[in-house]
């Protein structure tokens, strides 16, 4: 039986046309038609004015921090309860990450700490040069509250939208909240380009000046001519005519992970010591991984236990990101509050959640799951 994996690449015969005819075109370049498409496609999805197609989530993170001018001696707030990416590219730029914890009914960041933290900086003349939201396992951050506060005291947010692509937030897409969204392409995220990402916003003139930074950061002429310092960050047309057929199937991938997840409800919500990453009534999210929590007391193990229970059947499932302020790497940044990140990292498991995943697949999942309750 092969391996079930946590969330794998969901291509088929349609991705693969698409790859071939971009091969054909000779357009294999880090430039081409399924690039210019691609990026009208995803900023359209998004509700903003435009995107640019990059090789990474993680190079458009640090293109929008290198277009808010965030530098050496920038404080940035950014959730604790996220993947590395999100706070390494705050060091890319020589500034601090400053690790705030999450609000227990959504996973994403508190808005209540970052109100008090920017009240307490704004007294005392520390204000950050920025807040990054990230939309965790899909689902959007609690914008209503973080924007008004940002605004009040005139600090930009970048939207952390890597994992959350075609989830809303009261009707309005992920993406489209901060100075600058993120998109991540990653194999394991809900539409791939094997490796991919992008940036987009409302503001064209900064998409435009991420582009050029994109691409080297060449002047507009015949000669190699660079004022500033860029990077080589643009995404291949082949991966973009790859990512454009993924995008046509989104919808269908979301509907498909959303039955993932409710029939991972149906059938594990009433075990004692089992409840879930809560979904926030105030928006819809594209349900990129469902996300289990156990209480070791109540259920008679741990979250562990029930990974290597799965991994014996060869079924893949992960602890829920260990959160920053924990990791070695971060362990000088400053931190506000933690407790329930890390109580989240405790308790939390991932479970197999693909678009792909199959039914006898789902079963045995649910059924290893619950054989620890009986
Ligand atoms: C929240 C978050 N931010 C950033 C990234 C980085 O994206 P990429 O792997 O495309 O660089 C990821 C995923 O990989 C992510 O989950």
């Amino acid at each position: 039986m092969a391996r079930v994996y946590l969330s794998p690449p969901d291509v088929g015969d349609e991705e693969r046309q698409a790859l071939l005819d971009a091969f054909d075109s000779n357009w294999i370049a880090p430039l081409g038609p399924d690039v210019d498409a691609f990026e009208r496609e995803v900023a359209a999805r998004a509700g903003v004015e435009q995107g640019v197609a990059l090789a990474s989530g993680t190079a458009a993170l640090h293109l929008a921090l290198v277009l808010l001018g965030i530098g050496p001696g920038d404080d940035v707030l950014v959730p604790s309860l996220t993947f590395v990416a999100t706070a390494n590219v705050v060091t890319y730029v020589g500034a601090r990450p400053v690790l705030v914890d999450c609000h227990p009914d959504t996973w994403t960041i508190d808005p209540a700490l970052v109100a008090d933290e920017l009240l307490l900086r704004a007294r005392d003349g520390r204000l950050p040069g920025a807040v990054v939201t990230v939309d965790l396992y899909g689902q959007c951050a609690d914008y209503d509250p973080l924007l008004a506060v940002c605004d009040q005291f005139g600090v930009p947010v970048i939207e952390d939208a890597a994992e959350a692509l075609g989830a809303t937030y009261r009707g309005r897409p992920a993406g489209s909240f901060g100075a600058a969204g993120v998109f991540s392409f990653n194999g394991n995220k809900i539409i791939t380009t094997s490796g991919g990402g992008m940036l987009v916003s409302h503001d064209a003139a900064l998409v435009d000046r991420a582009r050029h930074l994109a691409t080297q950061a060449r002047e507009p002429v015949v000669h190699y001519e660079h004022t500033t310092i860029g990077f080589n960050y643009r995404l291949s047309n082949l991966l973009a005519a790859l990512g454009r057929a993924q995008l046509r199937g989104l919808d269908a991938r979301i509907g498909r992970r959303r039955l993932v997840n409710e029939t991972y409800r149906r059938a594990l919500s009433g075990l004692a010591g089992v409840s879930f990453m809560p979904l926030a009534a105030y928006g819809s999210s594209n349900y990129w991984l469902t996300c289990i929590v156990i209480d070791r007391d109540e259920f008679g193990a741990g979250p562990e236990d029930v990974r290597l229970a799965l991994e014996r059947l060869d079924i893949e499932s992960r602890p829920t990101w260990k959160p920053l302020h924990l990791q070695p790497v971060f362990a000088d940044a400053p931190v506000v509050g933690g407790a329930v990140a890390a109580s989240i990292f405790d308790r939390g498991l991932c479970l197999p959640s693909g678009s792909n995943l199959s039914g006898s697949d789902l079963e045995r999942v649910v059924g290893t799951i619950r054989a620890f309750a009986t």
